[in-house]
């Protein structure tokens, strides 16, 4: 199978490439299988939960890269709570497929998300965190 139009452009023109700086939820990540990692910063509105803005610096392939970049378009304006039901599956049918062997890299962006998210619940314990997080 080739890469799609859409994850050659999201490989080579990245969205929301970096570290935010005011974030206030941070996760870093790692792909057993391959060694490549995955840091996701966020910045989230403490009263709403909208994720205001999202950057992702990711250490790995090619289509880690573009499921970074297209993980963060999708879940940007979302509640955390929506964003964690955005699952490898969706962002794979965002970019249009992935070969079966690449499936596996899709996996990190949505556990980057859950990482950065369980973080800002840690650090507001009032608030209750969506379940399985
Ligand atoms: Fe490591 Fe794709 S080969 S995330």
């Amino acid at each position: 199978m080739q890469y799609s139009e859409k994850v050659m452009d999201h490989f080579e023109n990245p969205r929301n490439v970096g570290v935010l700086e005011d974030a206030n939820a941070v996760g870093e990540v790692g792909n057993p299988r391959c060694g490549d990692i995955m840091k996701i910063t966020m910045r989230i509105d403490e009263d709403t939960n909208v994720i205001e803005d999202i950057n992702f610096q990711t250490f790995g392939c090619g289509a880690a890269i573009a499921v970074s970049s297209v993980l963060t378009e999708m879940v940007k304006g979302k509640t955390v709570e929506d964003a964690l039901k955005v699952d490898n599956k969706a962002v794979v049918e965002e970019l249009g497929g992935l070969p079966n062997v690449k499936v596996h890299c899709s996996v990190l962006g949505e556990e980057g998300i859950a990482a950065a998210a369980k973080q800002f619940y840690e650090q507001h314990p009032e608030k209750t965190p969506p379940e399985g997080l």
